[in-house]
């Protein structure tokens, strides 16, 4: 693989223990064994090693904060690629305790960024964003010159993270390409979000809150699309440039709720409308013309990745199990639910 038409013999992946940074390090893993893995993960509730089984040979893992500029610093020392996926990541856990969004999405991402700027050998930093950086659209599609304007804790830090990274580039030149996503789905993702988190209630017949009227809509990608994109802009992102990575498939979270539920055989009595999020966003959509123009496409429908995502789940039930009898996640529940 080439990075600024240099061959990439080590990347460093910040979050590599979480959902989008293990799949990324499995396929790059597979896909690429010549190339060294540095996962420097700081293993918050959401980080867990067992998505990495197996992976061996060209990987490292170091535990580490991306907050903590001495760490961050010996880390990057011998990358040539550092793609930053660390973050706190869900938006109900960030309208009750904004604090750790704050210092890991915009202080973490500074802190990675002056690292960045001292090492000699990076030379390529992808930022990934996200599609919540424009807030809610009606109607249409976001480009990437759509001006941003988050509605939560968690989409306003990633604007602090996106913009400080681009500043990064402007002032330093530092070659930096960001990515904005649309919602991931796929195997190895914490049972907190939409489809993970109803996919598990309903294997264990527990009720599926569902906010307001389930009406809000959503655009779904599945993480291995996410990946081809992230490797995408490895080989071709111009730096300064932000991307979207939009799937195309938008779905109402009713939509989603209906399909999990006949994929499981479940009934839809275990739908139960709870009060609406505080300021939740009603629409995502994105245009990705940009990426496409990179030769970038998703390749995986809905249907298909969703039916995959249910088995996975299904035949995985060991590995959710152990984190939904976790205190992260009780308490999480019982804040965010009760
Ligand atoms: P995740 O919550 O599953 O994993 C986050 C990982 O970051 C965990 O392994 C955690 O331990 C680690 N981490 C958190 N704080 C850290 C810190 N201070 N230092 C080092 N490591 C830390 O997240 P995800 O869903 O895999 O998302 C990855 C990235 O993609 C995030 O930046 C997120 O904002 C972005 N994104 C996610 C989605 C989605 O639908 N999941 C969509 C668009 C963009
Ligand atoms: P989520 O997976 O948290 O992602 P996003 O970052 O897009 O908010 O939620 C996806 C959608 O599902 C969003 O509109 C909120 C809704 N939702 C529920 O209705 N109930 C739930 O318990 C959760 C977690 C999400």
């Amino acid at each position: 693989m080439k990075a600024g038409g240099r061959d990439v013999s080590r990347i460093m992946v910040t979050g590599g223990a979480g959902f989008i940074g293990s799949n990324f390090i499995r396929i790059v893993h597979e896909r690429f064994p010549e190339i060294e893995l540095l996962n420097y993960d700081k293993l918050t509730y959401a980080g867990n090693l067992e998505n990495l089984e197996g992976v061996r040979g060209r990987y490292s893992f170091v535990q580490g904060d991306i907050q903590d500029p001495q760490l961050v610093g010996e880390a990057i020392a011998g990358a040539d690629v550092v793609v930053n996926f660390a973050a706190e990541t869900h938006v109900d856990r960030s309208i009750h305790d904004p604090g750790d969004f704050i210092l890991t999405d915009v202080y973490g991402v500074f802190v990675l960024l002056e690292a960045m700027k001292r090492s000699a050998r990076a030379r390529l930093f992808v930022h990934v964003s996200t599609d919540e950086v424009y807030g809610s659209i009606a109607r249409g599609f976001f480009s990437e010159e759509s001006p941003l304007n988050p509605s939560s804790p968690y989409s306003a830090s990633k604007v602090g993270g996106d913009r400080l990274a681009f500043s990064y580039f402007k002032t330093y030149g530092l070659p930096v390409v960001i990515a904005r996503p649309a919602n991931n789905y796929g195997p190895y993702q914490y049972p907190e979000k939409l489809i993970p988190f109803f996919v598990t209630r309903a294997l264990q017949d527990q009720p599926l809150p569902l906010y307001g009227d389930g009406g809000n809509r959503r655009d779904w990608l599945h993480v291995e699309d996410t990946v081809s994109g992230i490797l995408t802009l490895i080989e071709k992102g111009e730096p300064g440039q932000a991307y979207n990575l939009g799937a195309g498939q938008e779905r109402s979270n009713l939509e989603v709720t209906h399909a999990i539920l006949s994929l499981l055989g479940k009934p839809e009595s275990l739908v139960q409308r709870v009060v609406d999020r505080k300021g939740h966003d009603f629409r995502y959509a994105l245009d990705s013309a940009k990426m496409r123009a990179l030769g970038w496409e998703p390749r995986i429908d809905f249907a298909t990745g969703l039916r995959r995502t249910v088995a996975w789940y299904r035949e995985h039930e060991d590995w959710w199990r152990k984190l939904i009898a976790k205190k992260a996640y009780m308490n999480h529940l019982q804040k965010n639910y009760e």
